[in-house]
């Protein structure tokens, strides 16, 4: 059953965000965190530990930026990304061990056969999650493997050993932290029925050869229309009935597409994004608790937001603006 809640249309006010936002909701609200931005930053720094309790490596711990040689790692700042969120009590939410993006340089070179392949995948999700067994909460054990057809995407793992690389994947992260709950992470599947089906079909697969997985991310990179808002609820329903956690696990709202076709000043549709957030947290707060994994944003500031780029240099998709001003984005989220 799904119940469209929360649409509150009025205006937010300007708030002060001396309120922390983790506080606000019964499961936690997390992060996507990049160490090099609080090294040289400081309100980034305070605003990531304040407000947020759990914390995603945003880059740190993707392949290619712990990998440089074959089969040799250089820990040097996921080490420190781990130190100082455990320091600092954050839960730590990991991302990514497998991911046809931010692959290591030496990848495509390596030369194997199946077996050597198939020892390799193994090896990095044991290297990795074993490192720091016990200490995360959870992973991404691999990220956006299926196409919008519900096909499985290309990639050097499907080329190597076929679709049962997957099966492989999750056997051995079950196999390396028993403790740590598994996700499987993706974009788009809240507006694509077809993929969110072949999705859930594989994760039956899985379960049916007695492999464990515990949850899906949906990445949530979306925009002010679209997807449609009754869809995406249709889809968080859909996942918890199929007895998985839910991570919203990457959300952000873009507004940019609507800034360049002129359908309003940045203040009215900063307006519209503050609807739009409270509209999706509100119908993740209308789950089960127990399919409740937590929220996390992918990022602090709009100055930073992986979407800013030339062509749309005023993309401000987050809470807090260019100068770390709650806007009203977060006053929504605060007073939900
Ligand atoms: C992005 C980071 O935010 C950027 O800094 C980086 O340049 C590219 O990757 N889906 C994911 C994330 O699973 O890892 C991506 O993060 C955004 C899309």
């Amino acid at each position: 059953m799904f119940v469209l809640i929360g649409c509150r249309k009025a205006d937010f006010a300007p708030c002060s965000d001396h309120t922390s936002l983790q506080h606000a909701f019964d499961f936690p609200i997390g992060v996507a965190y990049e160490p090099a931005y609080a090294l040289s930053d400081s309100s980034y720094r305070v605003i990531s530990h304040y407000h947020f309790d759990q914390w995603t490596p945003e880059n740190v711990m993707k392949w290619g930026a712990i990998s440089f040689q074959p089969e040799t790692y250089q820990w040097t700042e996921a080490d420190a990304f781990v130190s100082t969120a455990l320091q600092a009590g954050k839960k730590l939410h990991g991302h990514t061990l497998i991911w046809y993006r931010q692959e290591p340089d030496w990848l495509p070179f390596y030369q194997a056969d199946a077996r050597g392949w198939e020892q390799l995948l193994r090896s990095h999700i044991r290297t990795v999650m074993g490192r720091y067994r016990g200490m995360f909460r959870a992973w991404d054990v691999v990220n956006e493997a299926f196409l919008a057809d519900g096909r499985l995407r290309p990639c050097i793992w499907l080329d190597k050993l076929g679709p049962e690389y997957l099966f492989i994947a999750y056997e051995e992260a079950a196999k390396t932290d028993p403790q740590a709950l598994l996700f499987y992470n993706d974009f788009g599947m809240e507006d694509n029925p077809a993929k969110l089906r072949a999705v859930l079909r594989w994760v039956d697969q899985l379960r049916a050869r007695g492999i464990r997985i515990d949850g899906i991310g949906l990445q949530m990179h979306i925009q002010l229309y679209y997807p449609d808002a009754a869809r995406m609820g249709k889809t968080f329903f859909d996942i918890a009935d199929h007895q998985l956690l839910l991570h919203l696990s990457e959300l952000d709202i873009a507004v940019g597409d609507q800034l360049a076709k002129g359908n309003g000043s940045l203040s009215e549709l900063w307006q519209k994004q503050a609807n739009r957030y409270q509209t999706v947290v509100s119908m993740y707060s209308s789950l089960p608790r127990k399919s409740q994994y937590g929220i996390t944003l992918w990022g602090v500031s709009d100055r930073y937001s992986w979407l800013r780029t030339a062509d749309q240099p005023q993309e401000s998709p987050l809470l807090w603006d260019d100068e770390y001003q709650p806007k009203p984005a977060f006053c929504a989220l605060i007073s939900n």
